[in-house]
């Protein structure tokens, strides 16, 4: 019997775990469903070239310190998932998300979105460029307010699996994540440090020098000189390589498989 690492599907420490439990019994399917199912295929999915990259969404950089979160997909027996559609969203610098439901009232970065996605390669490897997102507080359900980690919200869907993943992943060595309610929720020590990404010093870049600072000037006429903006996204602005990386391993099924939320 494969131990589930899962935190309950109603925390009642959560509003919004609340609101998406089924509320009707479950419906049995006739065995045979699997096999008959044809499977969302990915693979004519066309995505942006730059829409794993959330730091050239703007005009400039975004602020934070920029993070490369890799790692791969793989299935029960660490079989890859080639082709898994990854989406990633997440909060800003400052722990404010550009979304309406987001009432903290943190500022926003004109220069980041938080939302990125990208396909597995035929290694079942993902990629992205991102910033650090900042803690937020969090309201729960019996009304306490408490931080929330730093984290980046999952989703993973296969060409092969017709479970989606939705999971959140956190940093290593954050001490807000022994105070974070929904890692918490996860049952076991062991489940709850598959959802931590490990700090990857191989695939981290340490650069001290970058491009010489522009800042709007004013010129002769008095008028002013902002400095150079990205036209397009991904569009290429001189810049300092640097980031921090972290491995996050996703595990679909199976013995060592990530908790989903
Ligand atoms: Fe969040």
């Amino acid at each position: 019997m494969i131990e589930s690492f899962d935190p309950p599907l109603a925390d009642s420490n959560s509003i919004v775990s609340t609101l998406r439990v089924p509320l009707a019994a479950p419906v049995h399917l006739d065995k045979e469903w699997f096999h008959h199912l044809p499977g969302p295929a990915f693979g004519q999915l066309k995505l942006g070239a730059f829409d794993h990259d959330l730091t050239v969404q703007g005009v400039s950089e975004p602020i934070g310190t920029r993070v490369i979160v890799h790692g791969t997909v793989t299935d029960s027996g660490g079989i890859p998932v080639k082709n898994a559609l990854v989406e990633i969203w997440q909060a800003n610098a400052a722990g404010g998300y550009r979304d309406s439901m987001d009432v903290s009232g943190f500022p926003l970065d004109a220069n980041f979105h938080g939302a990125g996605r990208c396909l597995t390669d035929s290694r079942g490897a993902y990629r992205f460029v991102t910033i650090r997102p900042g803690p937020y507080p969090a309201m729960f359900k019996d009304g306490a307010r408490a931080w929330r980690a730093s984290h980046i919200h999952f989703s993973v869907l296969g060409a092969g699996c017709a479970g989606r993943l939705v999971t959140q992943m956190y940093f290593e060595g954050d001490p807000l994540i022994r105070m974070d309610r929904m890692i918490n929720a996860v049952p076991d020590r062991r489940g709850q440090e598959r959802l931590i990404a490990l700090l990857d010093e191989e695939n981290s870049v340490a650069e001290s020098f970058g491009p010489r600072r522009t800042l709007a000037t004013v010129d002769g006429s008095g008028a002013v000189v902002h400095p150079p903006e990205r036209t397009d996204p991904g569009a290429l602005l001189s810049r300092n390589p640097s980031a921090l990386a972290y491995r996050f391993d996703i595990v679909l099924r199976g013995s060592a498989a990530t908790p989903f939320e």
